[in-house]
């Protein structure tokens, strides 16, 4: 498979990115695996205009980075999402490109597979509830099969998770798409 991961942490090589790197490690093995660090891209956030339904070319009106992601969106077969939990959320950067999904470009998407990397710093159990809500009603819409999570509370600082197990959880996860 072409696995993409969408990497939501402005924080170079924080928890996130740690995560994603375990999981990348694992999944290599046996897929070729691509991470978009969405905080080095500039993607604004959606309009709401729907232009991009309307003009003939679905095209969008923000002459930005988005049509970067566009294209490594339509190659994968699988995609994974990887964020610090922001308010309960995920970032703003990768909500941004999260929204700007909302293109008939993604009619041409094939993605049939996804997982979920998140940490926070609480360790409330309910610290993971909306995004995992959002995730699922998301992966239903598009019909797309749920192949995990690694879910991390309890890391505030940069590289909290770093000689813990759920690095291996992250790798195993990897390993199993
Ligand atoms: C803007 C902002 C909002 C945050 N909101 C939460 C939150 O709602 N709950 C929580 O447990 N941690 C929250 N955190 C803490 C981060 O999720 C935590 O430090 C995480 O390890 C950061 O991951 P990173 O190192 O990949 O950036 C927040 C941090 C920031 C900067």
């Amino acid at each position: 498979m072409n696995i993409l991961i969408l990497s939501g942490s402005p924080r170079k090589n924080g928890n996130t990115d740690l995560l994603v790197e375990a999981f990348c490690k694992g999944a290599s093995e046996k897929h070729h695996v691509e991470v978009v660090s969405v905080h080095d891209y500039t993607v604004h956030p959606c309009m709401g205009c729907n232009a991009c339904f309307t003009n003939e070319s679905n095209t969008c009106v923000q002459k930005d980075d988005m049509y970067v992601i566009y294209s490594k969106l339509a190659n994968a077969d699988m995609l994974v999402i990887a964020s610090p939990v922001y308010f309960y959320g995920l970032s703003a950067q990768l909500k941004a490109v999260i929204d700007r999904c909302h293109n008939p470009i993604r009619d041409t998407f094939h993605i049939r597979k996804a997982a979920l990397l998140l940490v926070g710093a609480a360790s409330l159990p309910e610290l993971f509830d909306s995004i995992l809500k959002q995730y699922q009603l998301c992966i239903n819409y598009f019909h797309i099969e749920d192949m995990g999570h690694v879910l991390v509370r309890g890391a505030k600082e940069k590289g909290g998770v770093r000689g813990t197990k759920v690095l291996e959880e992250a790798e195993a996860l990897g390993q199993t798409v």
